[in-house]
This record gives structure tokens, C-alpha cells and sequence, in this order.
């Protein structure tokens, strides 16, 4: 597997790192279970969803269940390690509604194609975010809807920092949850 060029100048970070993140979400999916989260997004049954920064799919897959045999996860990510473990999973448990993205920005999804966008604790790894928010607002489709959630900066910041690009304006929060939509 190989990174696409030409994009941004995030890395994924060491295997090791990975490797102690995953037991970390291993532990956070049993406190705090996955599909509470999704159940504040936008996503229902049919609802085709961009996971930006997917890590080892906790909410892809609680999404993929979400979203039914008539809806589509894309789950993307930089890691190697990320898009492994997806597909691990995605095959342990026999789903057939989620297709993983290796990748520092570009999808090659098509434009307005996309219903909801989730960028769940990614935000604060972005050396170049304007250029990701610029790509996830091609693929997002009008009506569409980006939920984002970071624990590394306030509610107030979050919002700002996704609305100064201009390219999205602030829906709703629910908890720790920032949904936003098109301008
Ligand atoms: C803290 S983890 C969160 C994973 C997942 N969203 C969750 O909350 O369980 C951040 C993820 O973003 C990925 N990442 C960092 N920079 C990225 C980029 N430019 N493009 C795609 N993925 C990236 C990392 O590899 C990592 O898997």
C-alpha cells in the first residue's frame, strides 16, 4: 500500500504509537459505546458516510450498522496500520457496507457524494486542515452534514476553527458533538 502524492505533510505516526492508540479506543468503545456518538450525527438508514481519519473503525463500523444494506461507510485514513484494522474487523464480522481509503487528504470520491462526514478526534493532527476541510466539502453533497468532535481544544475554538474556513457554517452541538453544515 502506498500513500498517494502531492498532498499534505502529515505522517502516520509510528506503529507503536498505533498500536497503543487502538488499545486506548479498545477500553474508550466499551465506556463510551461508538453508536452513541453516530446517534448524534446526521447518519440513518441509506445514509452514505465519509469516516476522515477513521482509525481502527469504531465509529465506521457502528455507522455501517447505522446505515443499513442501502448505505455505503467510506473509512479512511493515513495509517497502513488503520485501513488493516478496518478491513480485519470489516471481515470478522461480515460487513459488506464498508470500503476503506488510504489517504493524507484526497478520496477520490466523487463530488457531492457524501451525506455525512465524520471527523471524530482528527482535527488537532492536521498540519494543513484547511486543505482536508476543503476536500471533505467537495465530496459532501448540498444538503450534507460534517459532525467533528476534538477533546484538544474548547467548544468555543471548534467552531471556529471549522467555520473560518467558510466553506461550513455551525448546525447544532449535541454534547460533545459539532455538526455542521454547507454554506
Ligand atoms: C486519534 S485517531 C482517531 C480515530 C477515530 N476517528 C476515532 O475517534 O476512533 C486520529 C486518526 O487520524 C489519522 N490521521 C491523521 N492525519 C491524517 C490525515 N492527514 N489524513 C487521514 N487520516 C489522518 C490517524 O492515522 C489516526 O488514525
Amino acid at each position: 500500500m502506498s500513500i498517494p502524492e502531492k498532498l499534505n505533510k502529515d505522517e502516520p505516526m509510528s506503529k507503536s504509537h498505533f498500536k497503543f492508540m487502538i488499545k486506548h479506543f479498545n477500553k474508550r468503545d466499551k465506556d463510551y459505546p461508538p453508536l452513541n456518538k453516530i446517534r448524534k450525527t446526521k447518519i440513518k438508514e441509506g445514509s452514505i458516510v465519509l469516516d476522515y481519519g477513521c482509525g481502527p473503525g469504531s465509529y465506521s463500523i457502528a455507522a455501517a450498522q447505522v446505515v443499513g444494506d442501502l448505505g455505503k461507510v467510506y473509512a479512511a485514513d493515513i495509517h497502513p496500520l488503520a485501513i488493516d484494522e478496518v478491513k480485519n474487523r470489516v471481515r470478522e464480522k461480515g460487513i459488506k457496507n464498508i470500503e476503506t481509503i488510504l489517504t493524507n487528504r484526497d478520496t477520490n470520491l466523487d463530488e457531492n457524494s457524501i451525506d455525512v462526514v465524520l471527523l471524530l478526534d482528527i482535527y488537532h493532527h492536521l498540519s494543513d486542515p484547511k486543505s482536508i476541510l476543503e476536500e471533505l466539502y467537495r465530496v459532501l453533497k448540498k444538503e450534507g452534514s460534517l459532525s467533528v468532535d476534538d477533546h484538544h481544544f474548547k467548544d468555543d475554538e471548534i467552531i471556529s476553527k471549522i467555520t473560518s474556513t467558510k466553506l461550513f457554517k455551525f448546525s447544532e452541538k449535541k454534547e460533545e458533538l459539532f455538526n455542521f453544515k454547507k454554506v
